[in-house]
Protein backbone atom coordinates (compact mmCIF):
# COMPACT_ATOMS: atom_id res chain seq x y z
CA UNK A 1 0.00 0.00 0.00
CA UNK A 2 1.40 3.23 -1.08
CA UNK A 3 0.16 6.59 0.68
CA UNK A 4 0.22 9.59 -1.53
CA UNK A 5 -0.51 12.85 0.33
CA UNK A 6 -1.98 15.17 -2.80
CA UNK A 7 -2.67 18.39 -2.29
CA UNK A 8 -4.75 20.64 -3.96
CA UNK A 9 -6.84 17.56 -4.55
CA UNK A 10 -10.44 19.43 -4.42
CA UNK A 11 -9.39 21.02 -7.59
CA UNK A 12 -9.76 20.92 -11.01
CA UNK A 13 -6.84 18.57 -12.29
CA UNK A 14 -6.62 17.17 -8.26
CA UNK A 15 -10.02 16.11 -7.97
CA UNK A 16 -9.21 14.38 -11.59
CA UNK A 17 -5.96 12.75 -10.63
CA UNK A 18 -7.63 10.86 -7.29
CA UNK A 19 -10.71 10.07 -9.44
CA UNK A 20 -8.10 8.29 -11.93
CA UNK A 21 -5.39 6.96 -9.59
CA UNK A 22 -8.77 5.28 -6.83
CA UNK A 23 -10.19 3.59 -10.46
CA UNK A 24 -6.84 2.02 -11.17
CA UNK A 25 -5.32 0.92 -8.02
CA UNK A 26 -6.61 -0.68 -4.97
CA UNK A 27 -3.52 -0.21 -2.77
CA UNK A 28 -2.99 3.55 -2.81
CA UNK A 29 -3.77 5.49 -0.30
CA UNK A 30 -4.95 9.34 -0.81
CA UNK A 31 -4.94 11.76 1.53
CA UNK A 32 -6.25 15.30 0.14
CA UNK A 33 -5.14 17.92 1.84
CA UNK A 34 -6.75 20.98 0.23
CA UNK A 35 -7.60 24.93 1.57
CA UNK A 36 -10.67 24.84 -0.17
CA UNK A 37 -10.49 28.23 -1.83
CA UNK A 38 -12.71 29.40 -3.60
CA UNK A 39 -11.31 26.71 -6.87
CA UNK A 40 -11.47 23.73 -4.49
CA UNK A 41 -14.93 21.57 -4.32
CA UNK A 42 -15.95 18.52 -2.35
CA UNK A 43 -18.30 17.95 -4.50
CA UNK A 44 -16.11 16.85 -6.93
CA UNK A 45 -15.21 14.13 -4.82
CA UNK A 46 -18.63 13.25 -3.25
CA UNK A 47 -18.91 9.92 -4.97
CA UNK A 48 -15.13 8.33 -3.34
CA UNK A 49 -16.19 10.22 -0.03
CA UNK A 50 -16.93 6.88 2.04
CA UNK A 51 -13.84 5.13 -0.20
CA UNK A 52 -11.77 3.89 2.74
CA UNK A 53 -8.33 4.59 0.89
CA UNK A 54 -9.62 8.43 0.63
CA UNK A 55 -9.25 10.80 3.87
CA UNK A 56 -9.84 14.88 3.25
CA UNK A 57 -7.96 16.96 5.30
CA UNK A 58 -8.85 20.62 5.50
CA UNK A 59 -5.68 22.59 5.26
CA UNK A 60 -3.33 24.95 3.92
CA UNK A 61 0.03 24.31 2.26
CA UNK A 62 1.53 27.34 4.30
CA UNK A 63 0.83 25.77 7.37
CA UNK A 64 4.14 24.56 8.29
CA UNK A 65 2.79 22.99 11.90
CA UNK A 66 0.12 20.83 10.01
CA UNK A 67 1.57 19.78 7.16
CA UNK A 68 4.86 18.42 9.81
CA UNK A 69 1.39 16.98 11.80
CA UNK A 70 -0.01 15.04 8.39
CA UNK A 71 3.69 14.02 7.22
CA UNK A 72 4.35 12.42 10.98
CA UNK A 73 0.73 10.54 11.46
CA UNK A 74 0.92 9.59 8.03
CA UNK A 75 3.94 7.35 6.26
CA UNK A 76 3.81 9.15 3.27
CA UNK A 77 5.43 7.36 0.04
CA UNK A 78 4.74 10.33 -2.09
CA UNK A 79 3.94 14.21 -2.20
CA UNK A 80 2.09 15.01 -5.33
CA UNK A 81 1.80 19.00 -5.25
CA UNK A 82 -1.60 20.61 -7.52
CA UNK A 83 -2.23 23.07 -4.72
CA UNK A 84 -2.11 26.58 -6.07
CA UNK A 85 -3.45 30.07 -7.48
CA UNK A 86 -3.75 29.32 -10.59
CA UNK A 87 -5.94 32.01 -12.54
CA UNK A 88 -3.36 34.56 -14.46
CA UNK A 89 -6.66 37.15 -14.60
CA UNK A 90 -6.45 36.61 -10.51
CA UNK A 91 -2.85 37.19 -10.94
CA UNK A 92 -2.44 40.11 -12.23
CA UNK A 93 -5.63 41.74 -9.92
CA UNK A 94 -3.93 40.36 -6.78
CA UNK A 95 -0.41 39.08 -7.29
CA UNK A 96 0.75 38.39 -3.68
CA UNK A 97 -1.16 35.44 -3.06
CA UNK A 98 0.72 34.08 -5.70
CA UNK A 99 3.37 34.31 -4.24
CA UNK A 100 2.33 32.79 -0.73
CA UNK A 101 0.68 29.94 -1.74
CA UNK A 102 2.64 29.05 -5.38
CA UNK A 103 5.84 30.16 -3.80
CA UNK A 104 6.23 29.98 -0.33
CA UNK A 105 3.86 27.24 0.16
CA UNK A 106 5.77 24.74 -1.80
CA UNK A 107 9.02 25.86 0.10
CA UNK A 108 7.14 24.91 3.14
CA UNK A 109 6.21 21.45 1.24
CA UNK A 110 9.89 20.74 0.05
CA UNK A 111 11.43 21.39 3.66
CA UNK A 112 8.69 19.29 5.64
CA UNK A 113 9.35 16.58 2.86
CA UNK A 114 12.93 16.77 3.36
CA UNK A 115 12.81 16.30 7.35
CA UNK A 116 10.45 13.66 7.00
CA UNK A 117 12.28 11.19 4.68
CA UNK A 118 16.00 12.05 4.95
CA UNK A 119 18.05 9.22 6.41
CA UNK A 120 21.01 10.92 6.65
CA UNK A 121 23.13 13.60 5.05
CA UNK A 122 21.68 13.85 1.63
CA UNK A 123 20.18 10.32 1.76
CA UNK A 124 16.31 9.68 2.01
CA UNK A 125 13.97 6.87 2.19
CA UNK A 126 13.87 5.10 -0.50
CA UNK A 127 10.95 5.40 -3.32
CA UNK A 128 9.47 8.67 -1.85
CA UNK A 129 9.13 11.02 -4.71
CA UNK A 130 7.85 14.72 -4.06
CA UNK A 131 6.47 15.69 -8.04
CA UNK A 132 5.95 19.36 -8.64
CA UNK A 133 2.79 19.83 -11.05
CA UNK A 134 4.10 22.61 -13.17
CA UNK A 135 3.08 24.23 -16.55
CA UNK A 136 4.20 25.02 -19.72
CA UNK A 137 3.36 28.74 -18.69
CA UNK A 138 6.91 28.72 -17.40
CA UNK A 139 8.22 28.85 -20.61
CA UNK A 140 7.10 32.23 -21.87
CA UNK A 141 5.65 32.55 -25.13
CA UNK A 142 6.29 30.90 -28.37
CA UNK A 143 6.18 32.50 -31.87
CA UNK A 144 4.78 30.82 -35.20
CA UNK A 145 7.18 27.81 -34.71
CA UNK A 146 9.20 25.68 -32.46
CA UNK A 147 8.13 24.13 -29.28
CA UNK A 148 8.76 24.53 -25.74
CA UNK A 149 11.18 21.48 -24.62
CA UNK A 150 12.59 20.64 -20.87
CA UNK A 151 15.51 22.58 -22.07
CA UNK A 152 13.84 25.95 -22.89
CA UNK A 153 14.61 28.81 -20.59
CA UNK A 154 12.16 30.00 -18.14
CA UNK A 155 10.40 33.00 -19.46
CA UNK A 156 7.75 33.22 -17.39
CA UNK A 157 5.18 36.79 -17.91
CA UNK A 158 2.08 36.69 -15.65
CA UNK A 159 2.53 36.58 -12.06
CA UNK A 160 0.77 33.01 -12.35
CA UNK A 161 3.82 31.88 -14.43
CA UNK A 162 6.35 33.55 -12.88
CA UNK A 163 5.45 32.24 -9.60
CA UNK A 164 5.14 28.98 -10.62
CA UNK A 165 8.88 28.86 -12.46
CA UNK A 166 10.08 30.30 -8.98
CA UNK A 167 8.62 27.35 -7.36
CA UNK A 168 10.05 24.98 -10.23
CA UNK A 169 13.81 26.62 -9.60
CA UNK A 170 13.07 26.02 -5.61
CA UNK A 171 12.24 22.81 -6.04
CA UNK A 172 15.03 21.60 -8.37
CA UNK A 173 17.49 23.16 -6.47
CA UNK A 174 16.58 21.15 -3.46
CA UNK A 175 17.34 18.00 -5.81
CA UNK A 176 20.66 19.93 -6.85
CA UNK A 177 21.60 20.51 -3.31
CA UNK A 178 20.19 18.18 -0.88
CA UNK A 179 19.11 15.57 -3.60
CA UNK A 180 15.76 15.20 -2.30
CA UNK A 181 14.18 12.97 -4.93
CA UNK A 182 11.89 15.52 -7.34
CA UNK A 183 10.34 15.09 -10.41
CA UNK A 184 8.44 18.56 -12.40
CA UNK A 185 6.00 18.21 -14.72
CA UNK A 186 4.95 21.04 -17.15
CA UNK A 187 1.90 20.29 -18.80
CA UNK A 188 0.09 22.28 -21.41
CA UNK A 189 -3.44 23.76 -20.74
CA UNK A 190 -6.38 21.30 -19.47
CA UNK A 191 -9.61 20.81 -19.92
CA UNK A 192 -12.55 18.10 -18.72
CA UNK A 193 -14.73 17.89 -15.48
CA UNK A 194 -14.63 20.19 -12.47
CA UNK A 195 -12.99 22.86 -13.99
CA UNK A 196 -14.45 26.34 -12.56
CA UNK A 197 -15.96 28.40 -15.20
CA UNK A 198 -13.21 31.36 -14.95
CA UNK A 199 -11.40 29.18 -17.01
CA UNK A 200 -12.02 29.66 -21.53
CA UNK A 201 -13.36 26.08 -22.09
CA UNK A 202 -16.38 26.09 -19.18
CA UNK A 203 -16.56 29.65 -19.15
CA UNK A 204 -17.75 29.60 -22.79
CA UNK A 205 -19.98 26.70 -21.94
CA UNK A 206 -21.70 28.52 -19.15
CA UNK A 207 -22.32 31.66 -21.09
CA UNK A 208 -23.36 29.83 -24.08
CA UNK A 209 -26.04 27.90 -21.87
CA UNK A 210 -27.14 31.49 -20.30
CA UNK A 211 -26.92 32.80 -23.37
CA UNK A 212 -24.87 35.60 -21.78
CA UNK A 213 -21.77 36.81 -24.18
CA UNK A 214 -18.46 35.31 -24.57
CA UNK A 215 -15.15 37.62 -24.21
CA UNK A 216 -12.65 37.30 -26.66
CA UNK A 217 -9.20 38.73 -25.34
CA UNK A 218 -7.49 40.59 -28.15
CA UNK A 219 -7.88 39.28 -31.75
CA UNK A 220 -8.82 35.68 -30.60
CA UNK A 221 -6.09 33.90 -32.09
CA UNK A 222 -3.97 33.21 -29.08
CA UNK A 223 -2.65 29.49 -29.27
CA UNK A 224 -3.25 26.99 -26.67
CA UNK A 225 -2.68 23.34 -26.39
CA UNK A 226 -4.86 22.06 -25.37
CA UNK A 227 -4.92 18.05 -23.46
CA UNK A 228 -7.46 16.12 -21.70
CA UNK A 229 -7.33 16.23 -18.22
CA UNK A 230 -6.73 12.21 -17.67
CA UNK A 231 -4.19 12.53 -20.06
CA UNK A 232 -2.23 14.87 -17.93
CA UNK A 233 -3.03 12.73 -14.94
CA UNK A 234 -1.61 9.49 -16.47
CA UNK A 235 1.19 11.29 -17.36
CA UNK A 236 1.80 12.55 -13.25
CA UNK A 237 1.13 8.46 -12.41
CA UNK A 238 4.07 7.47 -14.76
CA UNK A 239 6.16 10.45 -13.99
CA UNK A 240 5.61 9.24 -10.09
CA UNK A 241 6.67 5.87 -10.55
CA UNK A 242 8.96 5.61 -13.41
CA UNK A 243 10.32 9.78 -14.07
CA UNK A 244 14.10 9.75 -13.18
CA UNK A 245 15.07 11.72 -10.38
CA UNK A 246 15.99 15.65 -10.54
CA UNK A 247 14.09 15.44 -14.01
CA UNK A 248 11.74 17.69 -15.93
CA UNK A 249 8.59 15.76 -18.15
CA UNK A 250 6.47 18.55 -20.48
CA UNK A 251 3.59 16.51 -20.78
CA UNK A 252 1.38 17.74 -24.41
CA UNK A 253 -0.26 16.52 -27.55
CA UNK A 254 0.33 18.45 -30.12
CA UNK A 255 -3.24 20.00 -30.15
CA UNK A 256 -2.82 23.78 -30.75
CA UNK A 257 -5.88 26.11 -31.49
CA UNK A 258 -6.57 29.62 -31.57
CA UNK A 259 -8.70 30.69 -29.17
CA UNK A 260 -11.54 31.88 -31.61
CA UNK A 261 -11.63 28.30 -32.81
CA UNK A 262 -12.47 26.28 -29.64
CA UNK A 263 -15.20 29.03 -29.35
CA UNK A 264 -16.76 28.22 -32.40
CA UNK A 265 -16.10 24.87 -31.89
CA UNK A 266 -18.16 25.04 -28.87
CA UNK A 267 -21.07 27.28 -30.27
CA UNK A 268 -21.40 25.19 -33.06
CA UNK A 269 -21.57 22.09 -31.26
CA UNK A 270 -24.15 23.22 -28.83
CA UNK A 271 -25.78 25.19 -31.53
CA UNK A 272 -26.38 21.34 -33.50
CA UNK A 273 -27.10 19.19 -30.65
CA UNK A 274 -28.68 21.53 -27.65
CA UNK A 275 -30.05 24.88 -28.62
CA UNK A 276 -30.60 25.83 -31.95
CA UNK A 277 -30.90 29.43 -31.19
CA UNK A 278 -26.82 29.73 -30.05
CA UNK A 279 -24.83 31.81 -32.54
CA UNK A 280 -21.74 33.32 -33.02
CA UNK A 281 -23.22 36.98 -31.64
CA UNK A 282 -22.90 35.43 -28.73
CA UNK A 283 -18.94 36.34 -29.24
CA UNK A 284 -17.72 39.85 -27.58
CA UNK A 285 -14.07 40.77 -28.92
CA UNK A 286 -12.65 42.58 -25.67
CA UNK A 287 -9.39 44.27 -23.94
CA UNK A 288 -6.42 42.35 -24.45
CA UNK A 289 -5.06 40.35 -20.96
CA UNK A 290 -2.06 42.39 -20.37
CA UNK A 291 1.07 40.50 -21.00
CA UNK A 292 -0.81 38.18 -22.94
CA UNK A 293 0.89 35.38 -23.71
CA UNK A 294 0.62 34.70 -27.99
CA UNK A 295 1.05 30.76 -28.42
CA UNK A 296 1.96 27.93 -26.27
CA UNK A 297 3.63 24.58 -27.82
CA UNK A 298 4.85 20.86 -25.55
CA UNK A 299 7.43 19.14 -27.18
CA UNK A 300 6.46 15.60 -25.75
CA UNK A 301 9.01 13.47 -27.00
CA UNK A 302 11.18 13.15 -23.17
CA UNK A 303 8.22 11.88 -21.74
CA UNK A 304 7.40 9.88 -25.18
CA UNK A 305 10.64 7.56 -25.52
CA UNK A 306 11.18 7.75 -21.51
CA UNK A 307 8.15 6.65 -20.34
CA UNK A 308 5.97 5.68 -22.50
CA UNK A 309 3.27 8.05 -22.28
CA UNK A 310 1.19 9.15 -24.75
CA UNK A 311 -2.42 10.85 -24.94
CA UNK A 312 -5.31 8.98 -25.53
CA UNK A 313 -8.48 11.12 -25.77
CA UNK A 314 -7.94 13.25 -29.41
CA UNK A 315 -9.57 16.86 -28.63
CA UNK A 316 -12.57 15.92 -30.73
CA UNK A 317 -13.50 12.97 -28.25
CA UNK A 318 -12.59 14.94 -25.30
CA UNK A 319 -14.37 18.13 -26.15
CA UNK A 320 -17.27 16.28 -26.61
CA UNK A 321 -17.48 14.29 -23.62
CA UNK A 322 -16.55 17.74 -21.91
CA UNK A 323 -19.54 19.97 -23.01
CA UNK A 324 -21.86 16.75 -22.16
CA UNK A 325 -20.19 16.62 -18.57
CA UNK A 326 -21.02 20.61 -17.86
CA UNK A 327 -24.88 19.93 -19.56
CA UNK A 328 -24.83 16.57 -17.55
CA UNK A 329 -23.96 18.71 -14.39
CA UNK A 330 -25.93 22.37 -14.17
CA UNK A 331 -25.95 21.93 -10.52
CA UNK A 332 -22.48 22.00 -9.86
CA UNK A 333 -21.82 25.21 -12.39
CA UNK A 334 -24.52 26.85 -10.43
CA UNK A 335 -23.03 26.04 -7.38
CA UNK A 336 -19.64 26.78 -7.63
CA UNK A 337 -19.99 30.29 -9.72
CA UNK A 338 -22.76 31.18 -6.68
CA UNK A 339 -20.19 30.04 -4.24
CA UNK A 340 -23.14 27.85 -2.46
CA UNK A 341 -20.52 25.50 -1.78
CA UNK A 342 -17.60 28.01 -0.19
CA UNK A 343 -21.01 29.17 1.83
CA UNK A 344 -21.41 25.43 2.57
CA UNK A 345 -17.57 24.78 4.14
CA UNK A 346 -17.08 28.21 5.84
CA UNK A 347 -19.57 26.94 8.03
CA UNK A 348 -18.34 23.18 8.35
CA UNK A 349 -14.75 24.25 8.84
CA UNK A 350 -14.58 27.99 9.82
CA UNK A 351 -10.78 29.21 10.46
CA UNK A 352 -10.56 25.50 11.85
CA UNK A 353 -7.26 24.26 10.15
CA UNK A 354 -5.67 20.58 9.95
CA UNK A 355 -9.83 19.32 10.56
CA UNK A 356 -9.92 15.69 9.49
CA UNK A 357 -13.33 14.76 7.49
CA UNK A 358 -14.84 12.97 4.56
P1 LIG B 1 -7.45 24.81 -9.47
O1 LIG B 1 -7.41 26.27 -9.23
O2 LIG B 1 -8.66 24.19 -10.09
O3 LIG B 1 -7.22 24.04 -8.09
C1 LIG B 1 -6.29 24.46 -7.13
C2 LIG B 1 -6.63 23.77 -5.81
O4 LIG B 1 -5.64 24.17 -4.84
C3 LIG B 1 -7.99 24.16 -5.23
O5 LIG B 1 -8.66 23.02 -4.76
C4 LIG B 1 -7.63 25.09 -4.07
O6 LIG B 1 -8.59 25.07 -3.01
C5 LIG B 1 -6.29 24.51 -3.63
N1 LIG B 1 -5.45 25.47 -2.91
C6 LIG B 1 -5.18 26.76 -3.26
N2 LIG B 1 -4.37 27.32 -2.34
C7 LIG B 1 -4.12 26.37 -1.40
C8 LIG B 1 -3.33 26.34 -0.21
N3 LIG B 1 -2.64 27.42 0.20
N4 LIG B 1 -3.29 25.20 0.52
C9 LIG B 1 -3.99 24.10 0.11
N5 LIG B 1 -4.75 24.07 -0.99
C10 LIG B 1 -4.81 25.19 -1.75
O7 LIG B 1 -6.16 24.46 -10.30
P2 LIG B 1 -5.91 23.33 -11.40
O8 LIG B 1 -6.27 23.86 -12.72
O9 LIG B 1 -6.47 22.05 -10.89
O10 LIG B 1 -4.31 23.26 -11.35
C11 LIG B 1 -3.64 22.37 -10.45
C12 LIG B 1 -2.16 22.51 -10.65
O11 LIG B 1 -1.82 22.19 -11.99
C13 LIG B 1 -1.64 23.93 -10.41
O12 LIG B 1 -0.42 23.84 -9.72
C14 LIG B 1 -1.45 24.50 -11.81
O13 LIG B 1 -0.39 25.44 -11.82
C15 LIG B 1 -1.08 23.25 -12.59
N6 LIG B 1 -1.45 23.27 -14.02
C16 LIG B 1 -2.72 23.59 -14.42
C17 LIG B 1 -3.05 23.55 -15.77
C18 LIG B 1 -4.45 23.85 -16.26
O14 LIG B 1 -4.67 23.92 -17.47
N7 LIG B 1 -5.44 24.02 -15.38
C19 LIG B 1 -2.08 23.18 -16.72
C20 LIG B 1 -0.79 22.84 -16.27
C21 LIG B 1 -0.50 22.88 -14.92
P1 LIG C 1 -7.26 30.50 -19.54
O1 LIG C 1 -8.30 29.44 -19.58
O2 LIG C 1 -7.36 31.58 -18.53
O3 LIG C 1 -5.85 29.75 -19.47
P2 LIG C 1 -4.34 30.35 -19.58
O4 LIG C 1 -4.39 31.82 -19.62
O5 LIG C 1 -3.69 29.84 -18.33
O6 LIG C 1 -3.79 29.75 -20.83
O7 LIG C 1 -7.21 31.21 -20.98
C1 LIG C 1 -6.97 30.45 -22.17
C2 LIG C 1 -6.88 31.44 -23.31
O8 LIG C 1 -8.17 32.04 -23.50
C3 LIG C 1 -5.93 32.59 -23.05
O9 LIG C 1 -5.28 32.94 -24.28
C4 LIG C 1 -6.83 33.73 -22.62
C5 LIG C 1 -8.11 33.46 -23.38
N1 LIG C 1 -9.35 33.87 -22.70
C6 LIG C 1 -10.28 34.66 -23.40
O10 LIG C 1 -10.09 35.04 -24.56
N2 LIG C 1 -11.44 35.00 -22.76
C7 LIG C 1 -11.71 34.61 -21.47
O11 LIG C 1 -12.78 34.98 -20.92
C8 LIG C 1 -10.74 33.80 -20.78
C9 LIG C 1 -10.98 33.35 -19.36
C10 LIG C 1 -9.58 33.45 -21.45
Amino acid sequence: MKTYLVTGGAGFIGSNFIHYMLNKYNDVRIINVDKLTYAGNLENLSSIKENKNYQFIHADICDKRCMDKIFKENNIDYLVNFAAESHVDRSIQNPEIFIETNVKGTVNLLNIAKENWETGENTYKENHKFLQVSTDEVYGSLDDTGYFTENTPLCPHSPYSASKAGADMIVKAYFDTFKLPINITRCSNNYGPYQFPEKLIPLIINNILKHRQIPVYGDGMNIRDWLYVEDHCKAIDSVIKNGKLGEVYNVGGHNERTNIDIVRTIINYIKENVDDTVNENLIKYVADRKGHDRRYGIDPQKIQSELAWHPETPFEVGIIKTIKWYLDNKNWMENVTSGKYQEYYNKMYGDKTCTRSQ
